[in-house]
């Protein structure tokens, strides 16, 4: 019998293997903004040792380990999906970097011994995760006492309007949505972000919104971000007789939200830090 945290693991999985090849979209560069703002806001030293949780295609792991390569510092970058650590590889082929290493594993139990990284960073993964406070306590273990954790992850407003009408929507073609808050909603706000970070021991805690987002061409664009995205799972759920009606109805919906410079995207987007105190016991 398999686990519901198997379960979950395992669609997750097939989840980021459908998408892996269209991950790296220009309509979804807000992954790669969001990492360098990320570099930004951590400021990693120079020849330290980071944890990237969650790195998909390597858009965090790719600037960190520019940042702290010189005096050999190194980037570990693990995911659960093999498609999107595929292209990890190939994105740090492309820049020519030696100084990171990909791993599967499960962000919720990882494979390091205690007090080893000086940075733990994870963009937009944290609410993936089944138990969010449990997989922060393991991220603080692996952590040197006084090295930071952070990670992103959206505010309520990214991507509305054209988000809650494809929520709605796929509802109301039949796609039954898990009860409660769901995917990047599970983190509520700024305040719940430094709660979860206070609960799993951390100190200096901070946390602020940043808008990452951009004009997309029009409704065609945003499609693009539909399908390579995590949005993709719900829409493969709409009966296949029913796929194309949803899409025109919703594209629709969407053109109407352009104007003269084309369709806002908002990527209101949080940025939550916290240290490990100095004397902490893993
Ligand atoms: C939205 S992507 C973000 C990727 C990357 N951090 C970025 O900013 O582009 C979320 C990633 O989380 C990974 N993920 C989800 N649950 C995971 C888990 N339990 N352990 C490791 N990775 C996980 C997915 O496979 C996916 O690659």
């Amino acid at each position: 019998m398999k686990t519901q945290a198997e379960i979950h693991n395992k669609e997750v999985q097939r989840v980021f293997d459908a998408i892996a090849a269209g991950y790296d979209n220009p309509a979804t560069r807000f992954f790669p903004f969001t990492a360098d703002r990320l570099v930004s806001y951590v400021k990693p030293r120079p020849g330290t040792r980071v944890l990237d949780v969650a790195t998909g295609t390597g858009a965090v792991a790719v600037p960190f380990a520019q940042a702290v390569g010189p005096g050999g510092g190194r980037v570990t970058a693990i995911d659960l999906s093999s498609g999107m650590l595929g292209r990890a590889e190939a994105n740090i082929r492309k820049m020519a970097l030696d100084n990171v290493d990909l791993h599967e594993m499960d962000a919720e139990h990882l494979d390091f011994r205690a007090d080893y990284f000086h940075y733990l960073v994870c963009s937009y993964g944290l609410f993936f995760l089944p138990d969010m406070s449990a997989a922060l306590r393991e991220w603080v273990r692996v952590l040197k006492p006084g090295g930071k954790l952070a990670f992103t992850c959206f505010e309520v407003t990214a991507f509305r309007p054209m988000l809650d009408d494809f929520v709605d929507r796929v509802q109301a073609f039949g796609v039954q949505l898990p009860e409660g808050p769901f995917g990047s909603r599970r983190i509520t706000s700024l305040d719940h972000c430094r709660e979860l970070l206070g609960e799993a021991g951390l100190v200096d805690i901070d946390a602020e919104c940043i808008q990452v987002g951009y004009h997309l061409n029009d409704e065609n664009e945003w499609w693009e971000v539909v399908s390579n995205t995590a949005m993709r799972a719900l829409f493969d759920q709409v009966p296949d007789e029913r796929k194309a009606e949803f899409r025109q109805q919703h594209l629709a919906f969407v053109a109407k939200q352009k104007n003269d410079n084309g369709l806002w995207m908002d990527v209101q987007t949080r940025f939550a830090s916290g240290v490990k105190p100095v004397g902490a016991v893993s």
